[in-house]
């Protein structure tokens, strides 16, 4: 077994283990993937000021997240199709957050059920919700989430049309994949996925299918969003879906002051600057280039978090620094799913802990709230030679 010390360990071991179909849908981003790219190297210009001689013993990352104690301020995001990196892929990383101590949230576009996972686990997690054409199918995931104790709904805004997202057009991505041949041959050469999926029943996607009416199977993933999701959802529906919910309420998929300002006039107890780990509108600026603003228009009547591109502690500890209250693992927990099932959802939030815990000491602090903008170091700052001049001179150049 190799030492596993990064996540990149951990996505290069799922890359081995999961179906191209499937670890293609987790690792790639829509059209150019310019956005999807830029929102892990953005993290990458920022350097951190080293301060010395602190005394760094008894570091905290624990805080709070919309009022929940969590041990860092990660929580794991909403993501699609998770039961089809693993068998049981929800109910795993939903264990394994509960007992590291950070939320897990349930896509609803999730292969275990609300109930299959409430069922699972001993303490509440968050619901993510799309909106569908039929309301009433709708309403009837908001009451379930309800029902099954989940202590936070997660509405996601910027996903009423699909990113054109081109590997999986070519890989016929649904529920079962396109059989052809070249993905048979590649399921088949991977057998201990294979023998996890002869291992469960849940096979597909079982908010929706024998839920919502005449939907009986995912013919791809592009026709069913366009066939099922709402594109005339407007902030006025934003209301009735708060209050039916009528509990702690976060919006997700915020990426300008506006609609940031809308978020919080309508209730929001978060918003997640998000712009869906570049897997929609490519060509959108990172959540961490706006975040500043963001954080500036809403000032303290909502929480603001962030997701999209976090692959490290180090980037959560950037996200902090520049206002975020809290961060979203989507890609970086896969990985350790798609590797190792449940074990891997623990390394991949060790890993990013271990990574958090040692930069909060080496920047020179010892609680995650006395993180700001002081411990970081932009590509203006950067002092001379290697500063401003340096830039000049390439722009100059071109
Ligand atoms: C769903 O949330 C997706 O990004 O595919």
């Amino acid at each position: 077994m190799p030492v596993i010390t990064t996540i990149e360990d951990l996505r290069q071991m799922a890359e081995r283990r999961v179906p191209r179909v499937f670890y293609d849908y987790a690792d790639s981003g829509s059209w150019t993937e310019q956005t999807y790219r830029a929102n892990s190297s953005i993290f990458h210009q920022i350097r951190l000021r080293q301060l010395v001689a602190v005394n760094m013993q008894g570091r905290s990352t624990r805080t709070t997240m919309v009022g929940h104690d969590v041990a860092m301020p990660v929580a794991l995001a909403p993501t699609g199709f998770t039961g089809m990196q693993h068998a049981d892929g929800e109910i795993l990383a939903a264990q394994a957050a509960e007992a590291f101590g950070v939320p897990f949230t349930l896509s609803t576009m999730s292969i275990c059920s609300i109930e299959d996972v409430a069922m699972a686990t001993t303490r509440p997690f968050w619901f993510q919700l799309y909106v569908m054409r039929d309301r009433e199918f709708a309403a009837s995931l908001i009451d379930r989430a309800k029902a099954a104790g989940c202590s936070a709904l997660v509405l996601t805004l910027d996903l009423q049309l699909l990113g054109q997202r081109h590997k999986d057009l070519k890989n016929g991505l649904g529920v079962p994949p396109r059989l052809s041949v070249a993905n048979m041959v590649n399921i088949a050469m991977k057998p201990r996925w294979c023998m996890g999926m002869l291992g469960t029943h849940r096979r597909t996607f079982r908010n929706i299918v024998g839920h919502a009416k005449g939907v009986d199977n995912l013919k791809t993933l592009s026709e069913w969003t366009a066939a099922q999701f709402d594109q005339a959802l407007t902030w006025d529906d934003i209301d009735w879906i708060r209050d039916r919910w009528g509990g702690t309420f976060i919006i997700k998929g915020i990426m300008d002051p506006e609609d940031a300002r809308r978020a919080a006039d309508k209730g929001a107890d978060a918003i997640i600057v998000s712009n869906h780990g570049g897997r929609q509108l490519d060509g959108a600026l990172t959540p961490l280039e706006v975040l500043p603003q963001i954080v500036d228009a809403v000032g303290d009547r909502t929480e603001v978090h962030l997701d999209s591109g976090i692959r490290s502690g180090q980037d959560v500890l950037k996200a902090v620094a520049m206002g975020a209250k809290g961060t979203y693992i989507g890609r970086a927990f896969l990985y350790g799913l798609g590797a190792m099932g449940k074990a891997g959802v623990t390394k991949a939030l060790e890993i990013i802990h271990k990574e958090l815990d040692t930069t909060l000491g080496l920047v020179g602090r010892t609680d995650i709230h006395d993180l700001n903008m002081d411990n970081l170091i932009f590509p203006h700052q950067v002092p001379e030679p290697f500063g401003p001049a340096k830039w000049k001179k390439r722009a100059r150049a071109k």
